[in-house]
């Protein structure tokens, strides 16, 4: 029998819309091509095509859509299949997220030749939605669901999990994604914990992954849970390789994504410099270098489909 009781007295990856909006600029560069984000996306999107080939779609939901990157594959990939009649919503609770899933769709539109990728894209619907209160969908009505490292960062992520499943029509498909591992969060952990002292500050306590969301075991356990049938889960090694360790500490630090913020929101400039200098060299001794002379910090995904 399954379980979804969960004990965590730590701080999860509970963060605001608002916080979100203030990273939605420069978190397209995060998302792009070539970051970590970009394997489990394209894994997701093959997973719901195996479990429910995109030629029967209705309707494909997004949840927590960011700058719209796996609606972006899903379309880029698959736009040939997805019939002429389905819509695509593309949701945030993040109206800064929203908006520049906005600002992608118009660009595609101006963009792209006249054919079924230009077409695909002019039926997104780029929508403000919490993932644990979808009730402006209702009931049974989306074919295909894809939420790309969302459910478990919410307030109550069995009830994200929950309102997927009540959107979804009979059959219906969902994949989503969570973190077993990430390098870069563990990195920053040891790195603020040797610059705090010296710098005389209360370490924040670092948000932790709610403990079923880190493994595919009990990742199907939450989907069994919420009443999902033909499961699959798996592991994806999602790296990302720094060609620079400098500029990436950098780019990390100043990002403003909740993944900094619970350590940088109690440092002033001077302070972050002092963190980023410890964070480069804590990534030069933890991690390996590839033969270009760039270091590789490692990340799992948990990815997970079921049907309805
Ligand atoms: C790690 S980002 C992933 C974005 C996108 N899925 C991607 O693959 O690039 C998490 C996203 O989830 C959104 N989010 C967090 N909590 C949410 C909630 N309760 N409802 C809807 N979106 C949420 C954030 O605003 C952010 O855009």
């Amino acid at each position: 029998m399954s379980s979804s009781t969960t004990t965590n007295n730590t701080p999860g990856f509970n963060v605001k819309a608002s916080d979100w909006d203030k990273t939605s600029g420069s978190y397209t560069q995060l998302a792009s091509k070539g970051s970590p984000m970009s394997i489990p996306i394209t894994r997701l999107v093959e997973m719901l095509h195996t479990s429910s080939p995109f030629d029967s779609a209705t309707t494909i939901l997004d949840i927590g859509c960011g700058p719209g990157s796996a609606t972006a594959q899903l379309i880029s990939t698959h736009h040939t299949a997805i019939p002429a009649s389905t819509q695509l919503l593309a949701t945030d609770f993040s109206s800064g997220m929203v908006n520049v899933t906005s600002q992608v769709r118009a660009s595609k539109l101006e963009a792209l030749q006249e054919g079924t990728e230009k077409s695909t894209w002019a039926r997104v619907v780029p929508l403000v939605l919490d993932a644990t209160d979808l009730r402006p969908l209702l009931t049974e009505s989306i074919s295909h669901i894809i939420a790309n490292f969302v459910l478990f960062m919410t307030e109550d992520p069995a009830k994200a999990l929950e309102e997927a499943h009540r959107v979804l029509k009979s059959d219906g498909v969902a994949a989503c994604s969570s973190w077993s591992r990430m390098d870069w969060i563990e990195n920053l952990a040891l790195a603020a914990s040797r610059t705090f002292p010296t710098l005389g500050k209360a370490l924040p306590q670092l948000p932790m992954m709610p403990a079923q969301w880190t493994s595919v075991e009990g990742v199907r356990d939450l989907f069994t849970d919420a009443g999902f049938r033909d499961i699959h889960t798996e592991y994806v090694e999602a790296p990302m390789v720094l060609p620079s360790v400098e500029g990436f500490a950098h780019q990390f630090l100043t990002s403003g994504n909740p993944a900094v913020t619970w350590v940088t929101d109690v440092l002033d400039e001077t302070e972050v410099d002092q963190l980023e200098k410890q964070l480069v060299q804590v990534i030069k001794e933890k991690c390996e270098a590839n033969d270009k002379g760039g270091h590789i910090l490692n990340g799992t995904a948990v990815l997970a489909s079921g049907r309805k």
